[in-house]
């Protein structure tokens, strides 16, 4: 029988479409996220996901209002998953950490902690970065090279392992009769020394119970697939096509091979954004809405608030808005028509094709009696998404597609607005995905949930340690 997939939350608490705090009822103040935290992690639990999982990024700035207001502002990824690891008994925690400024030694105490405090549920996502302005918080001149950045991670990851560990499972040997607190021999240090890392040890935390606690990474490079590849547990790509997912998966899974590692233990995983209700029109009506509440610049808002919208928001970088209102119907061919000299071909293609994907997720058309209107259009053009718009059955074909296409071997999942939408997923589209035996995974740590086994451990004198509890 298949593997049932790999079902993780991936917690954005203001949602993780642009629009979607904007949403009635939605969750929208990030000064009361500890309360939104812990009930998407209960709603989690009670559904019996795999893993809550938290991203990072190591700057803000005013511009990211308009493009990932997300980003904007949010608790550290350690301190949420340490936060939501006292209201959870089995659900994994998966943390984000930036392995070009963070520190080694630091980062195995605090995951080894995690873990150790939650009986073996931490996970860390292992990310190098992309935004230029974490140098400049981290004291650095500027961000590092890809090529710097990854062999950075690649050393980090080593300096991880040995500092986990640091301790054989049985250096503890606490006997009172005689006085002995350790085995001294099953202590060892790290002794790491890189071009770019470097740290003695040992680390001062216990063994961790899963040894290793499982390793994520999400990138794109080719040396971001290296890495995944030699040393990743789960990778986390980009694909908004299950042929493309395909394709990228049997590369990770051939150079996982390459490596010398079996490729069934490197899993591919993939961010969806399920828009989910009880009927097609009704989550093709949330959809609708949430384009529709995009902030674009039509011309009406005050000039400094104009100036502040990306250029890809701004109705006039693509129409005569003399002639044209940003909530007048599409019409056949009135793309072409409507754009100014110059612009069209760039656009058009576009586009058209944005134009049938917002008819198909909105249940809109053109030119009928429910058009698509030029605000939906640039709405999506803007802020495009990883959209399965449906009900519980559609969700469902959807994970089915892509399990079958061998496209992934899981999903993030990710809800437009919080917590309405993540509770329509675990209420309507959980039982489906379970009925169909698409997930359904179970263990006691999350190596085991996830599939994984024992972590090879760098030091043989330590067999005990893995995982299994
Ligand atoms: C699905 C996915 C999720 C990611 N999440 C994060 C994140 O939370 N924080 C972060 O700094 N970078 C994140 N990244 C960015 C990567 O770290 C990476 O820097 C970026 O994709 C550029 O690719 P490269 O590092 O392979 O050149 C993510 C990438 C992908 C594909």
């Amino acid at each position: 029988m298949t593997e049932p997939l790999i079902v993780g939350v991936m917690v954005r608490t203001l949602g993780a479409y642009p629009s979607g705090w904007r949403y009635p009822g939605a969750h929208a103040d990030p000064q009361t996220d500890a309360a939104v935290l812990r009930r998407i992690a209960r709603v989690a639990e009670d559904a019996d996901l795999d893993y809550l999982f938290f991203g990072d990024w190591l700057a803000t700035g005013p511009d990211l209002e308009f493009r990932d207001p997300y980003l904007l502002a949010r608790i550290d990824p350690l301190s949420a998953a340490l936060y939501l690891a006292g209201v959870t008994e089995h659900i994994g925690l998966i943390a984000t950490v930036n392995s070009t400024y963070a520190d080694p030694y630091a980062t195995a105490r605090a995951t080894a902690s995690l873990d150790l405090l939650t009986g073996g549920r931490a996970g860390i996502n292992l990310v190098t970065g992309a935004e230029p302005r974490a140098a400049a918080n981290h004291g650095r001149d500027a961000h590092a090279d890809n090529e710097t950045r990854y062999d950075r991670a690649g050393e980090f990851v080593r300096a991880l392992r040995l500092l986990w560990e640091s301790w054989d499972a049985d250096a503890w040997i606490a006997d009172t009769a005689t006085g002995v607190l350790i085995d001294a021999d099953r202590l060892r240090p790290a002794a790491f020394a890189g071009t770019q890392v470097r740290v003695e040890g040992p680390l001062n935390v216990a063994r961790p119970p899963q040894a290793h606690p499982p390793i994520v990474h999400a990138g794109t490079s080719p040396r971001s697939r290296a890495l995944a590849a030699a040393e990743a547990d789960l990778a986390l790509i980009a694909a908004g096509d299950p042929a493309v997912a395909a394709a990228t998966r049997a590369e990770l899974r051939a150079l996982a091979e390459a490596s010398g590692r079996d490729p069934d233990d490197l899993k591919v995983i993939v961010p969806v954004v399920p828009v989910v209700a009880a009927t097609v029109a009704a989550a093709r009506a949330i959809v609708d809405r949430l384009l529709l509440l995009v902030p674009i610049d039509d011309g009406a808002s005050d000039h400094a608030r104009r100036t502040a919208f990306p250029q890809n928001r701004s109705l006039t970088s693509f129409l005569d808005v003399a002639e044209i209102g940003p909530d007048d119907p599409m019409r056949e061919a009135s793309i072409d028509d409507a754009v100014p000299p110059g612009t069209a071909g760039r656009f058009a293609e576009a586009a058209a094709q944005t134009l049938d994907v917002v008819a198909a997720r909105t249940g809109r058309d053109l030119g009928g009696s429910h058009p698509v209107t030029w605000r939906h259009l640039i709405a999506a053009h803007a802020v495009p998404a990883n959209f399965v718009v449906g009900s519980p059955q559609a969700i469902a074909d959807h994970f089915e597609l892509w399990r079958d296409a061998g496209a992934t071997d899981g999903f993030n999942v990710l809800s437009a607005f919080q917590p309405a939408q993540f509770e329509a997923f675990t209420s309507l589209a959980v039982p489906e995905l379970r009925r169909r035996g698409l997930i359904g995974r179970s263990g006691a740590t999350l190596r085991d949930r996830l599939g994984l086994g024992s972590p090879c451990l760098l030091h043989d004198s330590a067999p005990a340690a893995a995982t299994g509890r």
